[in-house]
């Protein structure tokens, strides 16, 4: 009995360690889709492709397109891929995120990936949505000028939804916010937009490494031109 007690608060501490260390990262290093943006960039400046603009609008219209999923990690990759149908861009995500319908410019690739367990931007970038070569092809092709990310947990937990949109839009009238201001939507995190976003209370460590350590980790993605 008592070994087992040991082991319990063994392993109690161990998740309270590794909470207070990743809340602790997760201050630090803040808004998680602005990082994801960071990362693009290098990697395109890398590769001697122009750096992108984070424009907010379009992060914003990323979150709303991961909300479209409704939390369902299945239907985001596979053989049961789905995706929402183009017109919710102007009928639904625009005025949600009180983006002008007739600022919207083309999209010209995006990527989206879901995984039950929370990572930082450098991986979900590298492990989630960087797959393939056709991914790496959307990642460099030069009809991209902006960018928008956005990240997010279902109802602040697990699946973790990622997702980046392009567009080949003028990055400083397309997207564009009624009355120039970011209209911030929560909960979940969108690039561009100087938003602190500190998910922390969100992306409860806890319940990621719970989750983890007690379900079969799922991860799924993929990516689009166009
Ligand atoms: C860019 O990202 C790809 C995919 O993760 C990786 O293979 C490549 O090494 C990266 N390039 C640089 C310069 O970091
Ligand atoms: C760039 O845009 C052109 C014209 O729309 C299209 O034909 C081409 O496939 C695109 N290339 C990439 C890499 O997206
Ligand atoms: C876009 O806006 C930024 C900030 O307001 C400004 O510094 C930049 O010169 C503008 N670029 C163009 C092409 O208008």
């Amino acid at each position: 009995m008592s070994k087992i007690m040991t082991l319990c608060y063994l392993f109690l501490s161990l998740l309270f360690l590794n909470a207070a260390s990743a809340d602790t990262q997760n201050k630090v290093t803040a808004n998680p889709a602005d990082k994801l943006v960071s990362v693009i960039n290098e990697n395109r400046t890398a590769d001697k492709v122009s750096t992108l603009s984070d424009n907010p609008g379009l992060a914003c219209l990323a979150l709303q397109y991961i909300k479209a999923y409704q939390g369902d990690c299945g239907a985001v990759g596979g053989s049961d891929a789905k995706k929402p149908p183009e017109s919710q861009f102007a009928e639904v995500f625009a005025p949600n995120c009180g983006v002008k319908a007739s600022t919207l410019a083309p999209i010209t690739g995006r990527f989206l990936g879901c995984q039950t367990k929370y990572v930082h931007a450098p991986e979900a970038f590298s492990d989630i949505l960087i797959r393939n070569q056709k991914s790496l092809d959307i990642l460099y092709s030069k009809n991209h000028t902006q960018v928008g990310a956005a990240v997010t947990g279902t109802d602040g937990g697990s699946p973790y939804f990622w997702c980046v949109l392009f567009s080949s839009g003028k990055p400083n009238s397309t997207f564009a916010f009624e009355g120039g201001v970011a209209k911030i939507t929560k909960p979940g995190c969108f690039s561009g937009a100087n938003d602190v976003c500190s998910g922390a209370s969100h992306w409860s460590p806890l319940t990621g490494i719970w989750l983890f350590a007690t379900s079969v980790m799922l991860a799924l993605g993929f990516g689009f031109l166009l």
